[in-house]
């Protein structure tokens, strides 16, 4: 890890930084009991783990000060009607904000408070998208064949709780619906408890 002041590029057309320090790769097998259609799930994961996205993480320490950055590859694909999307997750410290640029693609955020309010944001090539305290958020390519790639950054301090939306899920779905992306309830969603 650097402790002086460092830069890196982030080209097209592959768009991984010229350095970081962690690749996460996540595959399908990762994102058991995310995808809405569970019968899809099982049939696509026969015919091979398939690649869903990717993280390039820049390293630093995970205290309030420092911002962690990187750069996140959601590829194009479908479960179902269901599009290719992260996990999903709170912060752990749940006043922490996020920001989000896309430098490629076409997308959508689902975002939700722990009290269920939800949003959806569109993500789109040059669009910069605020994530305020507090909201969980999950990124979803809704492009045909084009990755969507975004740069991220967040406070150091914010840790990530993926266990709650493993647990309750997103409240709103995107579907895709004669080839076009919908907003739609999620019939497995658990309210939070009060
Ligand atoms: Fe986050």
């Amino acid at each position: 890890m650097k402790t002086e002041p460092f830069s890196f590029m982030i080209n097209s057309p592959g768009f991984i930084p010229s350095y970081f320090d962690n690749h996460i790769k996540r595959h399908l097998s990762d994102m058991k009991g995310q995808f809405n259609n569970k019968e899809a799930f099982q049939e696509v994961l026969e015919a091979g783990d398939k690649l869903l996205y990717e993280v390039y993480e820049l390293k630093r320490p995970e205290i309030e000060g420092e911002i962690l950055h990187g750069i996140s590859i959601v590829h194009p694909g479908k479960i179902g009607e269901e599009y290719y999307m992260t996990k999903g997750h709170f912060h752990t410290v749940l006043e922490t904000a996020e920001i989000y640029y896309t430098l490629q693609g076409e997308g959508m955020m689902v975002m939700e408070t722990p009290e269920g309010d939800w949003a959806v944001e569109e993500l789109k090539t040059g669009g910069v998208l605020y994530v305020p305290p507090r909201w969980a958020h999950r990124s979803i390519n809704v492009h045909s064949d084009q990755d969507l790639v975004m740069f991220f950054a967040y406070p150091g301090n914010a840790g990530h709780d993926y266990g709650t939306i493993e647990t309750q899920g997103f409240r709103k779905l995107v579907l895709s619906k004669s080839g076009k992306p919908q907003i739609v309830d999620n019939p497995h969603w658990k309210p939070p408890e009060k």
